[in-house]
């Protein structure tokens, strides 16, 4: 057996360093070295590169034009929003990456995925026994005679089930759990995951098989692995949403056969993940009228408009004690700026009240269109005043507490229009959309928009 010695390995580019260093003097990011165990004989390079290098192979310089292009064309998948997504389907002989935190769903959608894929399909298991497998798949529907099933742990097996099933579509769940024998590092170690996913991309190219591979991340996406697999497969497929609620939300972040600003959206139930077209529907069907604190917000996620319900709570606090600010979907950092900008641009004195602000559904409240809405919430509920329940607001709020103007505002309000709202409030300095049923309402600053709307 070959000795053993310790390298660091830069979570995010692969390269392998002798010692610690608070920066990889290859790829230049902070804090990425982690301690991997290697053998003696693998080479101390930049990983990375060597796999680029190789996926490419190297042909002469032509005009542009010249270059003979192959169509790649896309597999539709079978279910519809995971092909939003991929804008079509999978390629063959293409490798995804599907990311997400464990418990969200992964292994649920790709056993989906199988089950719907018109041809021969393998799924490979990692982490739980053929028969916890079996179970779920009877569980949701997953029956079909081309589905084949392997627990499998070593990249020999797994190729060898390739070899004997001969499927155009192979999901390894997950990418952490397996091992090829050869490298001396444990499964979910940095060099381990990433010579497993280069070997898996090879054998994709070579037979032309689709992959997907499963990566689990942590809230922060940092766990050695699914960061550094960017670089190497062809698609990266993140799996999102709150464990507690039942939406999901699937996007590419990463696609080099296609758009990567699309958003796809399933519901967890009790038969797995059922896609869901209408979602401002879903999340808005629990909504109460008529109490304060409540604001509805047409967002957008990639091309698609959600009207999204944003909550507010406030109460008094204590004297002497630190306020206490609780936000759920948007970043705390937000929150306090925006109640800042409400305390000296409208005098709500939030320095005596203890907050709470919460975006309905498990959604992520990223979109700067969405300040409006927060900061309506946030002072209806310390006054205590309603917002007009047939409102929608848009607008960003700079420090100012000036009121900026958003994207895809003609979007937007057509789907708030659709959802039945009849006034939407905007920045005054906003381009007019076509309005069939709704109202506009312009307020140039927070303090206007609060008198119009409450
Ligand atoms: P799973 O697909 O195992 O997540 P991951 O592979 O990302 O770790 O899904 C885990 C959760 O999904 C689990 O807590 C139970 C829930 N679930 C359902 O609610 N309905 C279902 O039909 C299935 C299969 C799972
Ligand atoms: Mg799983």
């Amino acid at each position: 057996m070959a000795r053993l010695r310790t390298v660091y390995v830069c979570s995010d580019c692969g390269a392998q360093h002798p010692k610690w260093n608070g920066q990889c003097a290859t790829c230049g990011a902070w804090n990425t070295l982690v301690e991997d165990v290697v053998g003696n004989d693998a080479p101390l390079v930049s990983k990375t590169v060597a796999v680029n290098r190789s996926l490419n192979a190297t042909s002469d310089p032509l005009p542009i034009m010249n270059v003979a292009h192959t169509a790649t064309s896309a597999m539709p998948t079978g279910i519809s929003e995971f092909d939003r997504v991929l804008d079509g389907g999978l390629v063959p002989g293409s490798v995804t990456l599907v990311s997400g935190e464990p418990g969200i769903g992964k292994s649920t959608l790709l056993l989906q995925l199988v089950g719907a894929w018109s041809h021969t399909s393998l799924y490979v298991s990692a982490e739980e026994s053929a028969q916890q497998v079996r179970f779920r798949a009877e569980r949701i529907g997953v029956t079909g005679d081309d589905t084949y099933l392997v627990s499998a742990m070593s990249l020999g097996d797994i190729i060898a089930a390739i070899d004997k099933v001969k499927p155009s579509l192979v999901v390894v769940d997950s990418v952490q759990t397996i091992a090829d024998e050869s490298v001396e590092s444990a499964p979910g170690s940095v060099t381990q995951v990433r010579e497993c996913a280069f070997r898996l991309v090879q054998e994709a190219k070579a037979r032309n098989v689709t992959v997907i591979l499963v990566g689990h991340v942590t809230k922060d996406g940092n766990i050695a692995g699914p960061r550094l697999l960017e670089h190497v497969v062809d698609t990266v497929v993140s799996f999102e949403g709150d464990r507690l609620h039942p939406l999901r939300m699937v996007r590419a972040i990463k696609h080099r056969f296609g758009t990567t600003n699309e958003l796809g959206l399933f519901e967890m139930t009790d038969r797995g993940l059922v896609g869901v077209p209408d979602a401002s529907n879903m999340l808005l069907a629990d909504r109460q009228h008529g109490v304060a604190g409540s604001v509805v917000v047409p967002t957008i996620d990639g091309q698609r408009p959600l009207l999204v319900e944003v909550q507010a709570l406030t109460t008094k606090l204590a004297t002497g004690v630190t306020p206490r600010r609780s936000a759920q979907g948007v970043e705390s950092s937000r929150l306090a700026m925006l109640l800042a900008v409400l305390e000296r641009r409208a005098t709500i004195p939030f320095a005596s009240l203890e907050v709470y602000a919460s975006v309905v559904g498990g959604v992520r409240l990223n979109d700067p269109g969405s300040d409006l809405a927060i900061c309506l919430a946030l002072a209806s509920a310390a006054l205590d005043t309603p917002v007009h329940s047939d409102m929608v607001a848009l607008g960003e709020v700079g420090l100012g507490g000036e009121l900026r103007h958003v994207t895809h505002l003609e979007r937007r309000v057509i789907e708030a229009e659709r959802m039945g709202f009849r006034q939407v409030l905007i920045p005054s300095n906003s381009k007019a959309p076509e309005l069939r049923r709704a109202t506009l309402v312009r307020a140039a600053t927070i303090s206007d928009a609060l008198s119009l709307a409450l």
